[in-house]
């Protein structure tokens, strides 16, 4: 077996399921086999969780890879599913939204309430004049009416393209002039780190390059003073005095849904196109099947902010279609106190939480005495996605967040996958610190070398179509084929751009991006594993690894680390304690102690920015960075530290 990648990194914990979760969990053992003897028997099955107007005639249709189709002639709409069947149902009453504003203002909304919303929103978009087919732009706080956007765009079939809040100007105008967006919708502003932070000035000066744009429905959320157009609407006129009878109407399973800009370093941002009837049914099904969804008694949260793909599938579609009631907050962690999540918790009593590595970080940085102040015993059930979670995170969101009793998923996928791929089942899987386990039921992938032939450390490759997979870039078909299939173009493999590893049981371990692995002395290392020895030294709460380029091995390992609050511990301490985890050859040549990290606005490490610090080199974009200063004072940092 040729490995591709190194495998260092050894870790033998394993917590099986709570015994009374597994004996009641929604998925059991029996899936995998299932799906395994019939992999569109078992999606179609998945389908039937949804309410279609019209059943399908084909399951899949893959005879034009890598464009794929999904229950073909079937006929469904997204917003009855999410909403109008529950209250049809008789259980209109029930919370879909616990809303808390970072101020502290709060608002409740029923399954009835947010489907009257809803349908209001539709016929004032149908006012506005935009129809089927059409693209809106939806730039937002985290409040109720970002979500209802969303569904009102979905129910009458125009296909929206949310952007992130704390996105500039640039990205803002490149986004909706790719897509040709028809409506702007956005509030005045809302609230981050207690303080109104204005929405509406970027869209004004975004808009005035986008000649697509006709209208501009704008939410009052803080009241701030906004500059007015003749384009612009305020949301509480048009939606509030809008009609609230609407009949969903039937669309095609494979009508858009939504386009989603993933950031791209440093090339053009990519459209990523998810259609209808496939998007849903995984979205619907993983949701249920990996949070153990139980919609009469759990109260779920994920923080995510609806910008990311996560806040899509796991806030709005995945969890409304269920049924679910969910918190969503509008600040952040530390407003106006670093306990803010936990108070959360304590006060609506959530039962699972579905939260980043870097936020984990952060509060083990803050310190185990923040959380320990509240009452978090109302969680059965913790989740995370969005980067490898190094072990020892794991065990402190275990011990600290799940009081040592709460199974923890860590989800795999990506904003191209559209809902999650590779998991715990939490009543099943036996789970390992810093591992995504296995694909779900229905998925399959594979860790390959070079050749697309199955290794222990390679590449992480999908080798089968799944249901909410992207359908292609917007506009860009042969960027789509050039930059997930043309790698193994002979097999048919989608190539996930991350490095991989699997275990002699099986388990996926995630290792980053293949683009971060670090070459030394012939030598594939992954950030990852180092970054995780770091972590897991009792003094470093946070690790970035990157190669530098480095006259006798090719590339040597660089460490920036964050020490935990109150900690003191030399870097020759750290350089030891790497080298005796991994093995002398990942000892780092330098390690630099600093306070930050830079991160994108998802909170990924940006390895490549920290990668031209090590190399003395111009730090190159910084845009897509959510604090421009953090590189300043790294490169200060650099520049006085003594090497040894
Ligand atoms: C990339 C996708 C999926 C929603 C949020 C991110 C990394 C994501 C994990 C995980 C290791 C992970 C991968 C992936 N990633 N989840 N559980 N373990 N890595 O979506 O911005 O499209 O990023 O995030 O590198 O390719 P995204």
């Amino acid at each position: 077996m040729s490995e591709t990648l190194e495998n260092l990194l050894q870790e033998t914990r394993q917590f099986p399921p709570p015994p009374e979760l597994a004996a009641s969990a929604n998925v059991k053992e029996d899936a995998y086999a299932e799906a395994d003897a019939d992999r569109l028997a078992f999606w179609e099955k998945q389908a039937r969780r949804l309410t279609w107007f019209k059943e399908w005639d084909q399951v899949l249709d893959w005879s034009n890879p890598p464009f794929a189709k999904w229950f073909i002639g079937g006929q469904l709409n997204i917003a009855y599913n999410c909403l109008d069947r529950h209250v049809e149902a008789g259980i209109g009453d029930r919370v879909a939204i616990h809303w808390e504003g970072e101020p502290g203002d709060t608002r409740t909304l029923t399954y009835s309430d947010l489907l009257t919303e809803t349908k209001k929103a539709a016929n004032a978009l149908l006012e506005l004049g935009v129809s089927e087919g059409d693209r809106v732009a939806i730039y937002m706080p985290m409040i109720p009416e970002a979500a209802v956007a969303m569904l009102a765009c979905a129910r009458i079939g125009a296909t929206h393209s949310v952007v992130f809040g704390g996105f500039s100007v640039d990205a803002l105008r490149g986004r909706i002039q790719d897509a040709d967006a028809k409506l702007v919708i956005t509030a005045d502003g809302g609230y981050r780190r207690g303080a109104p932070s204005a929405l509406k000035p970027t869209v004004d000066e975004a808009v005035a390059d986008c000649p697509s744009v006709e209208k501009v429905l704008v939410v009052r959320r803080t009241g701030q003073d906004v500059a007015w157009s003749s384009k612009d609407v305020w949301w509480h006129d048009t939606v509030g005095n809008a009609s609230g009878d609407h009949v969903a109407p039937a669309l095609d399973s494979e009508h858009p849904l939504f386009i989603l800009y993933t950031s791209g370093t440093t090339a053009k941002p990519k459209g990523i196109l998810h259609t209808t009837g496939g998007y849903l049914t995984q979205a619907s099904y993983t949701h249920w099947a990996v949070f153990d969804l139980k919609p009469e008694s759990d109260v779920y949260w994920c923080t995510a902010d609806i910008g990311w793909v996560t806040g899509h599938s796991y806030i709005v579609y995945g969890p409304l279609s269920n049924g679910a009631t969910q918190v969503m907050y509008e600040g952040t962690p530390d407003t106006p106190h670093k306990g803010r999540f936990w108070e959360l918790i304590e006060k609506y009593r959530v039962t699972i939480l579905y939260t980043a590595p870097t936020a984990i970080r952060t509060f083990a940085k803050w310190g185990d005495d923040i959380p320990a102040q509240f009452d978090l015993s109302s969680l059965r059930l913790l989740g995370s996605v969005g980067e490898p979670i190094n072990p020892e995170a794991w065990m402190w969101y275990r011990e600290h967040i799940g009081g040592n009793r709460t199974p923890i998923v860590d989800t795999w996928w990506q904003t191209e996958t559209g809902a999650i791929m590779i998991s715990p089942l939490p009543g099943v899987t036996a789970c390992k610190p810093g591992s995504a386990m296995r694909p779900l039921p229905g998925i399959s992938a594979e860790v390959v070398n070079e050749e697309g032939k199955p290794t222990g450390g390679g590449y992480l490759a999908l080798t089968q179509p799944w249901p909410s997979m992207l359908r292609t870039i917007w506009g860009d078909d042969d960027r789509f084929i050039e930059t997930y299939w043309s790698r193994f173009r002979e097999q048919g493999f989608y190539f996930a751009g991350d490095g991989a590893k699997r275990d002699e049981d099986g388990a996926v371990w995630l290792l980053g991006r293949v683009d971060d692995v670090m070459l030394v002395s012939g030598h594939n290392i992954s950030t990852t594993e180092v970054e995780s020895a770091l972590v897991a030294h009792q003094a470093v709460a946070e690790a970035a690894v990157v190669g530098a380029t480095d006259p006798t091995t090719g590339q040597a390992i660089v460490a920036f680390v964050i020490l935990r609050g109150g900690a003191d511990v030399s870097t020759n301490e750290l350089r030891d304690h790497v080298a005796k985890t991994l093995g002398p050859i990942c000892k780092p040549r330098q390690i630099q102690i600093v306070a930050e990290l830079p991160k994108t606005r998802s909170g990924k490490i940006m390895r490549r920015l920290l990668r031209n610090i090590a190399e003395k080199k111009e730090l190159g974009d910084t845009t897509t960075l959510q604090d421009a200063t953090v590189m300043t004072l790294i490169s200060e940092g650099m520049k006085t530290s003594t090497e040894d």
